[in-house]
């Protein structure tokens, strides 16, 4: 595995994949690296001929208050981890590598932002999809991986690269959890085991609200009054509960169609969030991975 920390040196290598005919898989990271990552670092190598991963913990997309300073860094595990994977390039920019101090360019992706995680975290995803839409032009791939994890960031990433024509399939990967169905996440480092065992109780009424769906249950407000308190039960302090439009991340009236339940939820000062996602027809409940039927940037 190459590991490189310019958008020059980066640029040179893909060059060279390129010119072999091989095609490119790229999942941007902020390290720390777990199952969840990797999930999508397979489906990369599956899918492409290259695996091209990121690692950059981008100060634009945490707000003045949040965990920028102490999120968990760990290159050299990162690094081994993915060299045993079989990832192909590594790419690790500093902060000055990727802004210049006179950058004036500002990314939106409006509406889609502005709900779920836009509400508390104010310019959240103007700072993710201004650093995905850079790694996309550096590392220019034919597809890239995101987790169902962060379903809201997926979409809106998916809307501006097609806004924005990027040549890029946007992939969404399963979450990946642990034994007791806590989605593994880099925050969960600030949680001890009594405290993990407690965040479960997210995917617990994650799991209960499927079951009201699959019995027949249609009243949103109904679903999530039950949802939330059962992670209020657990002592979380609950951000929201929402039955979100799979495409549009609006709160639903009526639970139709691809769905998806979404909770956000603060573990003595810990952020924590999940979802499942759902496509309800008639009587028929299933639990899907949202898609992005439109293509238009990669057409
Ligand atoms: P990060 O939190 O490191 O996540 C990188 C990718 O891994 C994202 O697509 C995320 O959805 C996925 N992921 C995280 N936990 C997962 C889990 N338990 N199961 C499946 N996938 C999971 O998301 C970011 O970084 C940043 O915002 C980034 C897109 C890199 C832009 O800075």
């Amino acid at each position: 595995m190459k590991i490189v920390g310019t958008p020059r040196e980066a640029r040179k290598i893909i060059a060279g994949f390129r010119e072999a005919g091989e095609s490119i898989g790229f999942v941007p990271t902020m390290g720390d690296l777990h199952q969840g990552h990797l999930s999508l670092v397979n489906m990369a190598l599956e899918k492409c001929d290259r695996a091209v991963v990121s690692i950059f913990v981008n100060p634009k997309q945490f707000g003045p208050k949040e965990d920028y300073g102490r999120y968990p860094r760990n290159e050299e595990k990162d690094h081994a981890i993915l060299e045993k994977i079989g990832c192909d390039l590594l790419f690790v920019p500093t902060v000055k590598d990727l802004y210049s101090t006179s950058d004036r360019t500002r990314i939106s992706v409006r509406n889609i932002s502005e709900h779920l995680c836009g509400l508390s975290r104010s310019g959240h995803f103007d700072g993710v999809v201004l650093v995905v839409s850079k790694l996309f032009n550096i590392i220019a791939p034919d597809m890239a991986f995101f987790g169902q994890k962060d379903a809201q960031q997926a979409v809106v990433i998916q809307r501006m690269s097609a806004d924005l024509n990027f040549p890029i399939r946007i992939f969404l990967g399963p979450i990946v959890r642990d034994e007791n169905g806590l989605a593994l996440s880099s925050r969960n480092r600030y949680l001890d085991i009594s405290e993990k065992k407690r965040a479960a109780s997210l995917y617990k009424s994650l799991s209960e609200a499927f079951n009201m769906l699959t019995m027949g249950e249609r009243n949103p407000d109904k679903i999530c009054k039950r949802t939330k308190s059962i992670i209020e039960n657990a002592g979380l302090e609950v951000e929201y509960v929402e039955i979100v439009n799979g495409k549009t991340m609006e709160a639903v009236d009526e639970v139709s169609g691809t769905i998806m339940i979404a909770v956000a939820a603060k573990l003595g000062g810990v952020r924590l969030i999940d979802n499942i996602a759902a496509r309800i027809e008639n009587d028929l409940v299933e639990e899907v991975l949202l898609e992005f039927p439109e293509w238009s940037g990669y057409e």
